[in-house]
């Protein structure tokens, strides 16, 4: 979390220029002051950056005039690429994109939400917290102490896929398969990758819904208690006043498929980038970490303000179904919005800490999950990651120290932010 005082020219401002994207944060805070809803161009295309708080909020509440119906949350394709693309698809048998959960508007939508929800439901996730636990001391338990560890490759990417994993019923053997198609559907979001990289990651996505399909059939044949069996199994009511008039009571496999690819890509690196994050903002602050170790109740403003100053998500697209002006800039209908949910969260005006970390102020009403009908479905389950990570820290080190070979460099991604590795050291108690 680098906090930097420059006043940044905005007629200057490039979304993928490398510095920017490595700090960011003095643009936005620009921008807050000066612009808050700031057009520019992002490969040849116009989108307009939504900035403050306030603005953040009524768009993503707002479904009516700002659709989440943008397809993809990866830049859209060229011609040429979209034409590769759909030949990827074709040649792999694969099913077409349908529009589900994050990239759907009510109606629809509601539909989706009650059905996937039954499987998120307080319960179910509760049930996660022994397995999840197990497996993050396993993770904890490999690390050596005394020496530098990788964090992110050794615990931060490790934890969270196969906590999803094992939700999903995934064998260990086809771990490593399962993290690169992971990867695979994360791979353009707002990260300037060439067009063969982006026909190589669909390839990994088709080969995804393939494994998938085979196992959705597998779950209607032989019900299991796992995430999988209950999004095949979940049911509506059809008679919910609620409910878009005929559709199917169960998902189909294209919708599964669609659902799935999304928790890939809404949960897996997010949790990796917060994991990562806590972790640097408590080798800063030593004394927070020794404080954890007597007041469990510091626990939640630790990782309260961890998700706002990491904010992984950095950034979410809608688009405008209206023409429609934000604070006096006019928005021409089916314009694509970025609503950076990442300088929400450093509003000065909403959260007086602003780039600061001060867990004792942290406060619940960051805009890190969202906010309104797309309010992040896995929340419960990134912060249960979060708190067992610290109370099994707590519990066998001492303290954790950054390394001094690390370079802190950010994922270059104006949609998802977070160190790309982080060195550390280990002491044990
Ligand atoms: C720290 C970790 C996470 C962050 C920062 C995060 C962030 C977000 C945000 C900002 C949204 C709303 C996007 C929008 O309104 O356009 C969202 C939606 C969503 N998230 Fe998360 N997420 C995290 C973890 C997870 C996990 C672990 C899962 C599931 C395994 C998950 C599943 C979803 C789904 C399915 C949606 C779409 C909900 C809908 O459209 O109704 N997320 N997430």
């Amino acid at each position: 979390v680098t906090t930097t005082h420059a006043d940044p020219d905005l007629t200057a401002y490039d979304a993928f220029d490398p510095q920017t994207l490595q700090c960011p944060w003095p643009w936005y805070a620009a921008m807050r002051s000066d612009c808050p809803v700031f057009p520019t161009e992002v490969n040849g295309r116009r989108i307009y950056l939504v900035t403050t708080y306030d603005l953040c909020l009524q768009v993503i509440t707002d479904s009516v005039t700002f659709s989440n119906r943008f397809g993809t949350p990866a830049l859209p394709p060229s011609k040429e690429l979209s034409a590769r693309l759909r030949q990827v698809r074709a040649d792999g048998d694969a099913y077409n994109f349908v529009p589900t959960l994050l990239t759907a508007d009510p109606p629809d939508h509601s539909r989706y939400r009650k059905l996937v929800s039954k499987a998120f439901s307080a319960r179910n996730i509760g049930r996660l917290e022994a397995p999840v636990r197990a497996i993050a001391v396993e993770l904890l338990d490999g690390l050596p102490a005394g020496e530098p560890v990788e964090f992110v490759s050794r615990f931060a990417v490790p934890l969270p896929v196969r906590v999803i994993a094992m939700a999903l019923n995934v064998p260990e053997s086809d771990l490593t398969d399962f993290k690169r198609w992971s990867d695979n559907t994360m791979a353009a979001q707002g990260v300037d990758i060439t067009d063969d990289e982006r026909v190589e990651a669909e390839r990994g996505v088709v080969e995804f819904q393939k494994y998938f399909e085979r196992a959705i059939h597998d779950r209607r044949a032989h019900p299991q208690d796992d995430l999988l069996t209950h999004l095949v199994e979940a049911t509506i009511d059809p008679t919910d006043p609620d409910m878009a008039g005929p559709d199917p009571v169960r998902l189909t496999d294209a919708e599964i498929l669609s659902i799935l690819q999304q928790l890939l890509v809404a949960g897996n690196e997010t949790t990796t980038k917060a994991l990562t994050e806590m972790i640097t903002l408590l080798g800063r602050h030593p004394h927070v970490f020794e404080s954890l170790c007597i007041d469990e109740a510091a626990r939640d403003g630790v990782i309260e303000e961890t998700l706002r100053l990491a904010t992984p998500g950095l950034a979410t697209w809608r688009v405008a179904t209206v023409d429609v002006e934000l604070a006096g800039t006019p928005i021409p209908r089916g314009s694509r919005i970025l609503v950076v949910l990442g300088s929400a969260n450093r509003d000065t005006d909403t959260f007086p800490a602003g780039d600061e970390f001060c867990p004792a102020g942290a406060s619940t009403t960051h805009l890190t999950f969202g906010k309104g009908p797309h309010f992040c479905l896995g929340a419960s389950l990134a912060r249960m990651e979060l708190r067992i990570t610290i109370e099994e820290m707590v519990r066998r080190l001492r303290s954790v120290s950054l390394s001094v070979e690390n370079d802190f460099r950010y994922l270059p991604s104006f949609m998802l932010r977070g160190l790309t590795s982080l060195n550390v050291e280990l002491e044990l108690r």
